[in-house]
This record gives C-alpha cells, structure tokens and sequence, in this order.
C-alpha cells in the first residue's frame, strides 16, 4: 500500500462497502450468530432472530421452515441433558416478571440453562437458573423450577423452550415449545371455589370408592379434581370419561416413562426407579400453577382421603372459620386418620347405615363399610398430613405440605376438620378393640347415597330401575 494516503482511503472506502453489503445481506442473522459465539452463547440479551418473522407470517403458514408452528408440546426434553420439562407458567409474584417452567431434573447434573422465548414475532434468550426442590426422597431425579426471566421487550411470552446453554444452536427446528400459561394475573372471581389434584393415578380398578369420593367432594363444596392418570381399568375409564363429561373432572395424561425410569415406591428401597412414585411431586407442582388462577382454593390429597369439617359441613363453611383462627393464605394442614379397609365391624346398634346391597356388586372399597379408625400414634401423628391452600400463596409444593410460600403452614384442630383416610392399615396388627368409631361420613348420607347411586346407574354399573 505504500505511504500514498489517497490508496489508503480507498482501500477504507472499499473494506466499509464489503461489510456494510455483507451486513445488508445478512441483516441481524451475523449479528446473532456473532453474540452467540462470543459469548459462547451465554449472553443474557435479547436477539432478534429475522427468520423468525418470515416464516411465522400467515403465508408461510405450513412450510416447513424453522418456525412452523408446531403444536405446543407437554412435556419436552431440554436437549443434552436429562432435564424434562413438564410445563410453563408466568410467574407474576417475583420483584422482576419470569417463567417458571416445571422440569424433572437429573440432580447430580449441573447443567446452565438457557430459556428461548416466542415473543409476538421475535425470538429471544435468556438464561435459566433451576431451583431444584429439596424433597425428592434420595431418587437420583428430582422436581425443579427452572426459571426464566423474561427478556427487556417481553412482556407476554407465548412458548418457550428451554435448551442447554452449551448448546450449538437455539435455533432448531425440531425445538419443541411449552405454551406460556398463567398469562393474566387474577386476586378475585375464579371460576371454581375449590379444586382437589389427585396425583398420579396407576392400575387402579377401584371404581366404587372413585365415584363416592367424587360425590363427598362435590357434597363438599369442590367443582373441580383434576387426575393425572397413568393407567386404570376400562370401567375406571368410564367413570372419569363420565365426569369429564359433566365438567366436574380434568384428566390429564401422565407418564414420564419417555423421559425417566419412575419408581412404583416413595423410596428407592420401594421399587426400582431414578424418580419418586410416579413423578407425583412434579404433577402436584404443575396441579398447584394451572389452577392457581382458576380457583379460589386448591387441595392436594388422594383419591382414598377426604378432608371432612365437624363443625360444619362443606368446605365452603370451613375455610372462613380457618382464616378466622389461623390466618389468611395459610396452607392448612389436615390431620390423617387411617380408616383400614379389611376391618368389616358394624357401627354401634345407634347408629343406622343407609342401604348399600347394590353396591357390591361393583368393584372397589365401600368408605361406608369401615367407619372405625386406628388409634393416633406418637410416629404417625406428624406425617402423612394433607393440606388446602391458597395457590397464589405458594411457590412450590410436595406430597405433604409446601416447600415455599408466602405464609407458612397451620395445623388444623382435629375438631375443627379433620382428614378421613380409607386404605390398608398402617397398623395391621392392631386388636380391633383398639380401634374407634367414627361416624362422621354418615352425617353426609341423606345425599350422598342418592348421589352415588345415580352416578353408578347412569354409568352402567347399576341397572336402570335398581331399588335405590
Ligand atoms: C363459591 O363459594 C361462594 C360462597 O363463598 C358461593 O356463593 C358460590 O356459589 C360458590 N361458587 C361455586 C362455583 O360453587
Ligand atoms: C430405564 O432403565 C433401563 C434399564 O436400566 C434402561 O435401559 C433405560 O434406558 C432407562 N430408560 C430411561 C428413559 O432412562
Ligand atoms: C349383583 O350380581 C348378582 C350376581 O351376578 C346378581 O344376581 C344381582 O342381580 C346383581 N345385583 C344388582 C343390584 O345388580
């Protein structure tokens, strides 16, 4: 180039025109694939991908570019790790607005995470931090909210991904995204007073005391359960096909055996399996967010228990006088009280059982059959508890209790309400002397044993013109 000042004008003019027709060709696509390698894709910023513009325009609809809208999925992989991701919720409580995407974790791995957004036209980035929940009962998985800040400019996410942040690309067209739920922030009118999650429902047949627990909880004020299902007979099928039908029950499919070895047992020593009994926290924890403005109350037992008030019948009498006595957006704790199904003892000669002939001709436990509980016992006395809550209250949960919330948990005055659980005994070798009566399920039966009855016939469990 020698020293001539005018030749190395040129050769400026010449490189700055080379470049600005490089940029112009490739727009912001250099730029991003730039920040990406020199932040070895770890920036916290937001990139506008370009693609994403073209190929999601309504002429675009249906090619096969990298941002057809596919379907939005539950349950997604975050690839090149063990992570799976169940669902994803805006959390609107935290001081700066995120996603919190609910994933089952491998917990050894230590992997850095990053969220990738659909914001109206754009794509954008930003890093994920998981807080993987401490109750995982020594299963190498685990329950984690991974959340995602939201990006500057994003405001109202409608899918997000999540990927590894050592990831090549985010930009793979077989990405499978998570809807955004939760997109309104709601303090009051929920279309449901009282919603009950049922965890994961496996091989279950037990179809007469699914219809009578479904009928206390309506008795009981509920409008709404929601059941992960596994796997279940067909005549249980048609029970829950039936109250699908009827509004009451939202059936949501549950299995994680894609992803994860489940375990059959709540301890590794239980049954073979990296994650606890099923996935039953993460369902619990996905129950807990998709009801959280849907419903005034949410309650997290099975389908055996009942939350029974004794001073007042419903739910909806109980929960002012709770509030009243323990506070405001506690997360109340039930007492549990074994009620062992092979006990078959008739209640005291005062006391009158409805008629029930019919039902046994239908496969499960009668709750009504076994009205004598076991003793409390200094071991037994803590654990096993089930609770109510104001989901809004609460940021993570687990099988007993919560593990984050705004105000803590009360336990409940056995007087007050208590919890009724109808299942084998916990204390098989107990003298059936020992055991007490408890006839508070049959202050219910002026309706509840029309209210089954109808259910069964309507189902084709009883004949039409049974004498009930
Ligand atoms: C919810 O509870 C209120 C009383 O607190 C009652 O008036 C209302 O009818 C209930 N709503 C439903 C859907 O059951
Ligand atoms: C479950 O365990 C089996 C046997 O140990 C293994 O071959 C399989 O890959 C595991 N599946 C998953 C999804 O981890
Ligand atoms: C119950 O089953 C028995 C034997 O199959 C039958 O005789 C009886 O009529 C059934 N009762 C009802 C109420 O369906």
């Amino acid at each position: 180039m020698g020293n001539n000042p005018k030749i190395k004008q040129l050769w400026i003019i010449y490189v700055i025109t080379v470049i600005y027709l490089i940029y112009y060709t490739y727009s912001t696509r250099i730029f991003y694939h730039w920040i990406l390698w020199k932040y070895n894709g770890t920036v916290p910023t937001i990139l506008d991908e370009p693609h994403m513009t073209h190929n999601s325009s309504p002429e675009h609809a249906g090619s096969q570019g990298p941002y057809t809208q596919r379907p939005y999925a539950f349950l997604a992989a975050v690839k090149g790790t063990k992570t799976v991701l169940i669902s994803a919720y805006l959390e609107h409580r935290t001081d700066k607005k995120e996603v919190c995407a609910i994933a089952v974790v491998l917990r050894s791995e230590k992997v850095a995470y990053r969220c990738v957004f659909r914001c109206q036209e754009k794509q954008l980035l930003s890093n994920g931090v998981a807080d993987i929940h401490t109750d995982h009962f020594g299963f190498a998985y685990g329950t984690a909210n991974i959340m995602c800040p939201l990006p500057s400019g994003c405001e109202t996410p409608s899918s997000i991904a999540v990927t590894s942040a050592d990831a090549s690309s985010t930009n793979d067209p077989n990405q499978e995204f998570l809807e955004v739920k939760n997109q309104q922030e709601k303090t009051e009118s929920f279309p449901y007073n009282f919603t009950v999650c049922i965890s994961t429902m496996f091989d279950f047949t037990n179809v007469l005391q699914l219809v009578q627990s479904l009928e206390m909880l309506q008795l009981l004020g509920v409008n709404r359960v929601v059941v992960y299902k596994t796997s279940c007979s067909p005549e249980t099928q048609r029970i829950l096909d039936y109250y699908t039908q009827k509004g009451l029950l939202e059936v949501i499919p549950w299995s994680l055996s894609r992803y994860v070895n489940v375990s059959r047992g709540w301890l590794p020593e239980h049954g073979p399996g990296e994650l606890h009994y099923f996935g039953q926290i993460p369902a619990l924890n996905d129950c807990l967010y998709r009801y959280m403005y849907q419903s005034r109350y949410v309650a997290l037992h099975d389908i055996d228990e009942l939350i029974l008030p004794q001073k007042v019948v419903s739910w909806v009498e109980l929960l002012p006088l709770l509030e009243n006595k323990y506070g405001a957006n506690k997360c109340y704790m039930f007492e549990n009280n074994v009620f062992p199904i092979n006990i078959m003892l008739a209640p005291p000669a005062s006391q009158s059982l409805p008629p029930q002939t019919d039902w046994k001709n239908v496969t499960g436990v009668n709750i009504l059959a076994h009205l004598y509980q076991e003793p409390i016992i200094e071991e037994t006395h803590y654990s096993n508890f089930k609770i109510i809550v104001n989901p809004r209250a609460v940021f993570s949960t687990t099988v007993h209790g919560v593990l984050k919330s705004q105000h803590g948990c009360s336990w409940i005055d056995r007087n007050i309400a208590r919890m009724y659980h109808t299942r084998f005994p916990r204390q098989p070798n107990l003298a059936e002397d020992k055991l007490i009566y408890d006839g508070r399920l049959l202050s219910y039966s002026a309706h509840f044993t029309p209210a089954v009855n109808k259910v069964l016939r309507e189902t084709g469990f009883l004949p039409e013109h049974s004498t009930q």
